[in-house]
C-alpha cells in the first residue's frame, strides 16, 4: 500500500467493494446488472499475447454504494483517482461532481455537496477508447493503454483549510545543505499556525519550525543542517517534513512529504553527477503493463518492477516510457536507490489546442505529484519521437521549470539536429550503435528495441546477438565522457498495436519476457552487478549441436562477474577464461567468449556431455553451473514472487513456473502443457492450461479479503507436480 507517513487527515483506501459492468448502463440500473469487483481494475482480462485492443475499447459503468454523512462541520469530502483510463465521469447520488480526461495522472473530485445524509451511490463511467482528442492518441501508438479504474482510489475527508501541496527543495546539499519547503494551503485566514518537522529515516526529529501563517503560500527555511545524509544510489536516505496546521490552537490539517537530499545534474561536459559524483547513466525503458491484467497491477507488483530493475538488471536508471507511473513505482525507487526519467504521455504525434493543453494539464499534475521524490532526476517535457513544435515545447519547458526550478528537462527524439529547448539533449538512437553527440549534456534515452526483436524461444544465435547488442551499446557508451548514459529498450516485453510487434501483438523487445523473466540480455544487465552484492555466472547456451545457422557450440558466451570461468565438457577440462576486456573494454564486467570449443562436442569426441562452469573471483570458486546434454524435460519448477499476500481483494503474487533440464536450466523448447490448481482464498489470473512455450512463464494469484493458506498446484505429464504455499495475511 502507498504509506502515509503521519495519520494524516481521514484518508482511507477506497479501493473494495465496487460495481462493475462492461456497459454503459443508467444510472439508476439495478446493482443486479453489475458484478463485484475490487481496484486496481482492468475492464478485461487477457491472455498473455494476442492480444486485441479493440476488446478494451468501451464505455464502462463503475458503481459503489458506500456510506458517508454529509458533513455538519464544514469538512470537505473528496474522492482522489491515482489514475482512470482513458478518460471518466464521476457522478454521485446522480449528479455529474467531476470529469478527466487522460489515462495516466491523478486526479480529484469534490463530494462534499452532493453527499447524502446516508446511503451513498458513486457512478464513474470509464471511456477506456482510444480517443483522437486524448495523449496519447489521434496518431499510432506503440504500446497499448488498456482501460478501468486501474489504479486506487483514496477518500480524503480534510477541514476546508487544508494543505494542498507541499514541495520540499533540499538546497547546497554538498556544502551548506539547507531546505526551503513551500507549503500550500486551500485558503488563508487569521489565526492559523504551521508546525513543521523534519525527521530523518529513523523518525528522529531534524529540527522543527513553529511560526504563524500570512499568506496561503508557506515557505519555511531549514537552514544549516550540517548533520543531513545524502541520499545516494547504495545509501538511499529519506527525510520526511511532517506538517501540521492549526486553527486558533486547534489542529485542523496534517500533511507530510518525503524526500532526500541530493545533488543531480547533468553538465556541460557530459557527465551526470549524483552529489558531486559522475556516475554513468545504465538503464532501461519500462511500460507499465503487464500480462493477463493489462495496466491494473495493485502495490506489490509495482514494487517488485523497481526492485527487478535494481536488483535484478543492475540499472541505475529508468525511463517511465511514456507516461507518469504509479507512486507505487516511484516510491520504492525512493527507497532503494533506482533514478527515474519520467516523462509526459504521447508518441510522435501532437494534436490539436486541446490536445495540446491536456498535455500541459498532466505535466502540471505529474511534477505537482512527484516533485518530491528524490530518485526523479529529469522531467521528459518532449511528446516521445515528436517533431519539433517549439511554440509547444517553449510552453512544457517553461511550465516545468516553473513548477520545479530544482530538476532539470529533457525529452526524447528520434532526429538529430531538432530544437534543443530542454537543458538536457535526449535522443533515441536505433543506429545500433553510438552515434557521437553534437549537443551536451546528452543521453541516449533508447536503443535496441525495435531494432532486434527478440523471443525467449528464438534461436540461440539470435538471443545471443540480441544479448550482445546491449553489451556493445553500453561499453561504447560508456566509453564516450561526452555522454552521460544510455537506457535501452527495453526492461519487459509489452503488448502493442497491429502496426508493431511480431504479429501476436507483443513487441519482444525487452530484455526480460512480459513476464519479467530473463533472456541472456537480462543476464548481460544483471552480470554488471557487483560480485559483493550478487555474484552471477550464465552461459548463454541451449548447449545443443544443432540449433544455430551452421550449427556448433561456438563461440560459448558467458554473462558474468567473475574474474574467471573454468570450462569443463564431461570429464574434460577445457581450461579457465577470462572476460573479453579487449571487445568491451569500458564494461565492469564484459562477457567470456570461447571459441574452438566443437572438438569437444559430440563431433570431436562422438559423445555431447555436459557443460560444467566454475566461475571463481580472486582465486576462489563462487558459482558454478552445469547444463545438461541431453535435453529431455526432467523438472517442473513454481516459484512464486512472495510468500505473502494481503487479505485485500487485489493484492497480487506472480508464481513463475519452468521446464527444466536436470540442473534447472529453461528449456525454451519445451511444449508441456500445465495444468494449476489452486486451493484457498485467492483466484488465479493467467491461462490454465497454459500451453508452455520458452521455457519459461507464470500467472498471477490474486487475494480474495479473507485470511487464508494457499496452495499452488501444477502439474504436467511425465514429469513430477510440483506446489507452492502463500500465506494471505489480514492487514
Ligand atoms: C521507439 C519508441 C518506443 C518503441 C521503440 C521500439 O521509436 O520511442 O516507444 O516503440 O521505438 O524500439
Amino acid at each position: 500500500m502507498r504509506k502515509d507517513y503521519l495519520p494524516m487527515r481521514k484518508q482511507t483506501l477506497f479501493n473494495n467493494d465496487w460495481l462493475f459492468t462492461d456497459k454503459k448502463l443508467d444510472l439508476d440500473a439495478s446493482d443486479r446488472e453489475f458484478s463485484a469487483i475490487n481496484l486496481p481494475h482492468s475492464n478485461k482480462y487477457f491472455n498473455h499475447h494476442n492480444i486485441d485492443n479493440s476488446d478494451y475499447q468501451f464505455i464502462s459503468s463503475y458503481r459503489k454504494n458506500f456510506d458517508l454523512q454529509k458533513p455538519t462541520d464544514g469538512s470537505l469530502v473528496f474522492l482522489e483517482f491515482d489514475g482512470v483510463m482513458m478518460a471518466c465521469e464521476v457522478y454521485l447520488n446522480g449528479i455529474l461532481v467531476g470529469s478527466h480526461l487522460g489515462g495516466f495522472m491523478s486526479f480529484s473530485v469534490n463530494l462534499t455537496e452532493h453527499l447524502k445524509d446516508s446511503q451513498n451511490t458513486l457512478m464513474v463511467y470509464v471511456d477506456s477508447r482510444e480517443r483522437k482528442d486524448i495523449p496519447p492518441y489521434g496518431h499510432l501508438v506503440d504500446y497499448l493503454t488498456f482501460g478501468g479504474i486501474y489504479r486506487d482510489v483514496w477518500l480524503k475527508i480534510v477541514h476546508p483549510i487544508h494543505i494542498e501541496n507541499i514541495f520540499v527543495k533540499p538546497k547546497d546539499v554538498l556544502t551548506k545543505p539547507f531546505l526551503e519547503s513551500i507549503i500550500h494551503l486551500s485558503r488563508y485566514q487569521t489565526g492559523l499556525v504551521v508546525n513543521a518537522v523534519l525527521l530523518d529515516e529513523k523518525d528522529n526529529q531534524v529540527r522543527e519550525i513553529h511560526t504563524s501563517v500570512q499568506d496561503k503560500k508557506i515557505t519555511l527555511v531549514f537552514d544549516a543542517l550540517t548533520i543531513i545524509q545524502l541520499w545516494d544510489l547504495d545509501n538511499p536516505q529519506l527525510y520526511r517534513l511532517d506538517v501540521t496546521l492549526t486553527l486558533d490552537e486547534s489542529e485542523i490539517d496534517r500533511s507530510s512529504a518525503r524526500f532526500g537530499f541530493r545533488e543531480a545534474e547533468f553538465r556541460k561536459d557530459g557527465g551526470f553527477y549524483l552529489n558531486g559524483n559522475r556516475i554513468q547513466i545504465f538503464g532501461l525503458n519500462r511500460h507499465q503493463t503487464y500480462p493477463y491484467i493489462g495496466a491494473a497491477a495493485p502495490a506489490r507488483l509495482q514494487q517488485q518492477d523497481a526492485e527487478i530493475l535494481k536488483y535484478e538488471l543492475a540499472c541505475n536508471v529508468v525511463r517511465t516510457s511514456h507516461y507518469p507511473q504509479s507512486p507505487h513505482f516511484l516510491n520504492r525507487c525512493d527507497e532503494i536507490g533506482l533514478l527515474v526519467f519520467e516523462e509526459i504521455a504521447g508518441w510522435q504525434h501532437i494534436g490539436d489546442e486541446k490536445w495540446q493543453n491536456i498535455v500541459l494539464d498532466e505535466l502540471q499534475g505529474m511534477i505537482e505529484r512527484d516533485r518530491n521524490h528524490p530518485s526523479i532526476i529529469l522531467w521528459g517535457v518532449r511528446i516521445n519521437e515528436s517533431p519539433d513544435h517549439d511554440e509547444f515545447y517553449v510552453r512544457t519547458n517553461a511550465l516545468a521549470h516553473a513548477l520545479d526550478p530544482t530538476r532539470q528537462t529533457g525529452g526524447a527524439r528520434c532526429f538529430l539536429g531538432s530544437s534543443f529547448l530542454e537543458d538536457v539533449y535526449t535522443y533515441n538512437d536505433f543506429s545500433n550503435t553510438v552515434i557521437d553527440p553534437t549537443q551536451q549534456p546528452y543521453l541516449i534515452t533508447e536503443f535496441a528495441g525495435h531494432m532486434f526483436p527478440t523471443k525467449i524461444w528464438d534461436g540461440e544465435d539470435r538471443l545471443i546477438e540480441h544479448a550482445l547488442l546491449h553489451t556493445k551499446i553500453h561499453n561504447l557508451q560508456k566509453g564516450n565522457t561526452r555522454i552521460s548514459g544510455a537506457i535501452g529498450w527495453c526492461a519487459f516485453d509489452y503488448a502493442t498495436h497491429i502496426e508493431f510487434g511480431s504479429g501476436d501483438r507483443i513487441c519482444y523487445h525487452g530484455v526480460m519476457d512480459t513476464f519479467r523473466l530473463p533472456k541472456w540480455a537480462g543476464y548481460f544487465y544483471q552480470s554488471q552487478i557487483s560480485p559483493s552484492k550478487k555474484v552471477v555466472l550464465q552461459a548463454a547456451t541451449h548447449w545443443t549441436m544443432g540449433d544455430r545457422s551452421g550449427s556448433g557450440i561456438n563461440p560459448l558466451t558467458i554473462f558474468t562477474n567473475c574474474d574467471e570461468v573454468e570450462v569443463l565438457i564431461g570429464d574434460i577440462n577445457v581450461g579457465k577464461f577470462c572476460p573479453e576486456k579487449t571487445t568491451y573494454p569500458n564494461l565492469a564486467h564484459p562477457p567470456i567468449i570461447i571459441y574452438g570449443l566443437n572438438e569437444y562436442s559430440a563431433w570431436g569426441q562422438r559423445v555431447f556431455y555436459d557443460l560444467h562452469l566454475i566461475g571463481y573471483i580472486d582465486g576462489h570458486q563462487v558459482a558454478e553451473q552445469r547444463i545438461s546434454s541431453d535435453k529431455l524435460p526432467k523438472k517442473l519448477e513454481i516459484k512464486s514472487s512472495t510468500d505473502q499476500l494481503m487479505a485485500d481483494g487485489s493484492d497480487i503474487a506472480r508464481v513463475a513456473f519452468t521446464i527444466t533440464d536436470e540442473f534447472g536450466n529453461p528449456l525454451p523448447y519445451a511444449r508441456n502443457i500445465i495444468t494449476f490448481k489452486l486451493e484457498g482464498e485467492a483466484d488465479l489470473i493467467g491461462e490454465n492450461p497454459f500451453p508452455m512455450i520458452g521455457g519459461q512463464a507464470a500467472i498471477y494469484v490474486r487475494a480474495r479479503r479473507k485470511s487464508s493458506l494457499i496452495t499452488i498446484t501444477a502439474q504436467t505429464p511425465g514429469l513430477s507436480e510440483v506446489k507452492v504455499f502463500l500465506k494471505i495475511m489480514s492487514q
